[in-house]
């Protein structure tokens, strides 16, 4: 097996906590403890991410996402800590005062080009052409797309399982529950189990795509990162299950009852969840595990997301 080159970026190993709601005891691993500014699932995928960027003498980082996307945030901070400029394409528009994670972006002085959701449908071709015209100046641009989501990047989700070998029996571990957006947490999780061949469910809660266009992004994602890394392992694509229907309010919406289960939990166990991703993976979480009484079994991932809440005060304290 090859390793790719990383920087360091994240606090780990994260603790894996155990967590009582409502007298139901679960095993949570705290990816949202990942940093502070610089916190979040997108900071494994970073670590590998930046150190490939350096080694291919990026001048500029182009990235990707909604207007509250946690991995643009967390690619502007990795890239301002190695002295590089970051261009980020955002589906959204600019705001008066812009909160959570547009703000955080503004304060560490990225470049933001604002897409409607029509253009944002070929920010790949945008950010593709916007690379070509430096290179003719001689700027080398490093394009990162969605989520980060790439062979080397979700080598940091592989890792993650590695760490988490460290910390409990896998073989005692029936699922690990995630939110999935572009689908590479899910995917680096899912080959390092089928590397490791281990009996572990990979349940992933599509927050941003279909049923099918998730597991086929997660399935290819995996593949990739077993070609890439030569795992020589057949990907266990039987042990995914992707638990549909938790964000039928749309990506950028949640709906009041989610928003009164993330305030009753915050208000019992003191751990925040955001709107866009961890939430809704509660509500799936709780109902399909919890519920059952099987949180010592399936571990959640919190994978961070807390400056999505800020500049929704009005929809949490409904
Ligand atoms: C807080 C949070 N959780 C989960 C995810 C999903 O991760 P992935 O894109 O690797 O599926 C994201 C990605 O944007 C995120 O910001």
């Amino acid at each position: 097996m090859k390793t790719p080159k990383k920087v360091n970026l994240a606090n780990i190993p994260t603790p894996l906590e155990i967590v009582k709601y409502q007298n139901k005891k679960f095993l949570m691993k705290r990816d949202d403890l990942t940093g502070c500014e610089l916190s979040g699932n997108k900071v494994r995928k970073l670590e590998y991410i930046i150190a490939d960027a350096i080694k291919n003498k990026a001048d500029i980082i182009f990235t990707c996402g909604g207007e509250q996307s946690n991995h643009a945030r967390a690619t502007t901070i990795a890239a301002r800590k190695f002295g590089m400029p970051v261009k980020l394409f955002l589906w959204g528009s600019d705001r008066k005062i812009p909160g959570g994670n547009l703000f955080l972006n503004k304060m560490y002085g990225a470049e933001i080009l604002y897409l409607n959701k029509n253009d944002y449908e070929k920010v790949n071709d945008i950010m593709q052409y916007q690379r070509e015209k430096l290179l003719r100046k001689n700027i080398n641009a490093y394009v990162i797309p969605e989520g980060g989501s790439t062979a080397t990047g979700i080598f940091g989700y592989f890792s993650f399982i590695m760490e988490l070998m460290k910390q409990i029996d896998l073989r005692k571990i029936k699922g690990i529950v995630t939110a999935s957006g572009s689908g590479g947490t899910s995917a680096g999780i899912l080959a390092a189990i089928s590397y490791l061949n281990l009996d572990v469910q990979i349940v992933a809660v599509n927050v941003l795509y279909s049923k099918e266009v998730i597991t086929k992004k997660i399935l290819t994602l995996a593949e990739a990162l077993n070609l890439e890394y030569d795992l020589n392992t057949k990907i266990k694509s039987e042990n995914l299950l992707v638990l549909d229907g938790y964000s039928e309010e749309g990506y950028k919406n949640i709906s009041e009852d989610k928003i009164k289960l993330i305030r009753s939990f915050a208000a019992e166990t003191g751990i925040l969840f955001d709107p866009a991703y961890t939430g809704k993976a509660f509500v799936a979480y709780q109902e399909n595990y919890l519920s059952r009484n099987l949180g010592m079994k399936y571990i959640f991932v919190h994978t961070g997301g807390l400056f999505g809440v800020f500049g929704r005060e009005k929809e949490y304290l409904i």
